[in-house]
């Protein structure tokens, strides 16, 4: 007979969800446990937003040095990259925070099982579908945990194209990119969305031959249009090919020891022909799946849609007492709003008021070069929606500080309600997007309107002054242009 335990919380899967909400609880006084099947911190910090990021400074680093470092005065004979050592540096930076999260768990009195954790069907120990057993590899007789709520944050995994298997070597999810003891020579990458653009980037700055294969008409399909024409305008400077509205032809997929080559056909009729293309390796980025196989769901009343678990506007499935947030939800797939998700699930769990998170607050970021960062509506989807719209563009290009870091590429671009003045969008391409997107964030939450944008007085010489002119050049008023 396996040993049962109680809670008042369970979640399965301790990604930036999982722990994230997990750690709330603890604070809310509730009695909190975590089931992990890998290691906390989950996808971002193993496989994702961290490892990604750390290879990527490390990459960007290497070719300022390299092709633009003599510019700054700065002359390295002889620089080369040390993949392993890159790596390994990864490794040092995920191991940092993998303990942090360890010693958050300590902190809160939080149990961390670790190991595989099924919903059990409500007959066995529960009048719930919520028991949970938790069998850890190897052991027969695991444990039982007795939650009075549960919050399934068990993630996503890369998704795959037919007739293209991965195998960890010449086809590759994103997962094998970051496991790879080499960087190839040539990269052929299925794919235009964040996880396509973001390894493009890398591989190109270690002097890979890149070809992007993307089946929308741009780049980053979900960002603004002049921020996909930016991008790929910038991309294509930097020798990154860009094949857009091009599908794989799946009988013309050919798989070798030394290398592969595929057939990429036009979507539409008349552009261009079809193409064979040879390269080391191949990335499927083609979007992610929910991981929801074998963790009980059979044993519940939950309804899964499209592939994504089906939830209320306060992230409760439709077994009431089990939760789901983060990528195990859908799309956007990201870090930050699986964090905020959790904790809006925790407080409704705490009897406060929870709710959905609100979508036009929720920035978007993908860390290639040049950086692409957004919140809110893009200008299309601002219109269709109706809006009377009124935009303001600023470039990176009459900013002293981006001259000075030799990043000029770029602009920042304003979508505004022209009745009202207020903020339904803003658009970053270029150096630092990610990090001055946050400020919108902040801007947007407290319902500031393009005039207080505009008004706020930012560092000279900073970034951030694009914010301003951008915020301004809505009706006008910009100085630099
Ligand atoms: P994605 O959905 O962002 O992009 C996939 C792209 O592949 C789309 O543009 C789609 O049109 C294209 N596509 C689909 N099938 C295709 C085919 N057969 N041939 C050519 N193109 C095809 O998915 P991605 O890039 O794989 O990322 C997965 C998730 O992970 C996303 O939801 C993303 O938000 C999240 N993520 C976020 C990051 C960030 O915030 N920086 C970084 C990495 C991933």
């Amino acid at each position: 007979m396996s040993e049962t335990r109680e809670y008042d919380v369970v979640f399965l899967g301790g990604g930036p969800a999982g722990y994230v909400g997990a750690v709330y609880a603890a604070k809310l006084g509730l009695k909190t446990a975590i089931v992990e099947r890998e290691r906390l911190g989950g996808t971002c910090l193993h496989r994702g937003c961290i490892p990604t990021k750390s290879l990527l400074r490390a990459a960007e680093l290497y070719r300022t040095v390299r092709e633009r470092g003599e510019a700054f005065g700065v002359v390295a004979d002889g620089v080369r990259f040390d993949w392993n050592r890159a790596q390994a540096r990864k490794a040092e930076v995920i191991a940092t925070l993998e303990k942090g999260i360890h010693y958050l768990m300590k902190k809160g009195r939080i149990d961390v099982y670790h190991g595989t954790g099924r919903l059990l069907g409500p007959s066995i120990f529960s009048p719930t579908a919520g028991a949970i057993s938790v069998l850890a590899e190897g052991e027969a007789d695991g444990v039982v945990l007795l939650p009075k709520h549960v919050v399934i944050a068990t993630g996503s995994k890369p998704r795959s194209i037919p007739g293209l298997v991965p195998d960890g070597r010449r086809v590759l999810t994103s997962d094998d990119a970051l496991a790879l003891d080499f960087v190839p020579r040539s990269a052929i990458i299925i794919g235009g969305g964040v996880i396509g653009v973001e390894w493009a980037s890398l591989w190109r700055d270690l002097g890979a031959e890149v070809t992007i294969v993307e089946a929308m008409d741009r780049l980053l399909p979900g960002e603004d249009e002049s921020i996909s024409r930016e991008l790929r305008r910038v991309f294509q400077k930097r020798g990154i090919r860009v094949l857009t509205d091009a599908t794989l032809d799946a009988l013309g997929i050919e798989v070798r020891e030394d290398g592969l080559s595929l057939t990429v056909r036009p979507n539409s009729s008349g552009a261009r022909s079809a193409e064979t293309l040879s390269a080391d390796v191949v990335l499927v980025a083609v979007g992610r799946a929910a991981n929801i196989d074998d963790i009980g769901l059979k044993n519940t009343k939950i309804r899964v849609e499209n592939g994504w678990i089906a939830v209320n506007d306060r992230y409760q499935t439709a077994e009431p007492h089990i939760y789901a947030v983060g990528d195990v939800i859908g799309p956007p797939m990201l870090a930050h709003l699986a964090s905020h998700e959790a904790k809006r699930a925790v407080e409704h769990i705490a009897g406060r008021r929870g709710g959905r998170v609100d979508p036009r607050f929720v920035p978007r970021a993908t860390y290639a070069s040049p950086e692409v960062a957004s919140i809110g509506l893009t200008e299309n989807e601002a219109r269709a929606a109706g809006y009377a719209v009124k935009t303001g563009t600023m470039t990176f290009r009459s900013n002293g500080k981006a001259l000075i870091e030799g990043e000029a590429d770029g602009f920042v671009k304003f979508v505004v309600d022209a009745e009202t003045s207020d903020v339904l969008g803003v658009h970053v391409i270029g150096p630092r997007a990610t990090e001055l997107i946050g400020e919108v964030a902040l801007g947007m939450i407290m319902d500031a309107a393009a005039e207080e944008f505009g008004e706020a007085i930012r560092p000279h010489p900073t970034l951030s002054e694009t914010m301003t002119e951008a915020a301004l050049s809505v009706h006008g008023m910009e100085i630099h242009a």
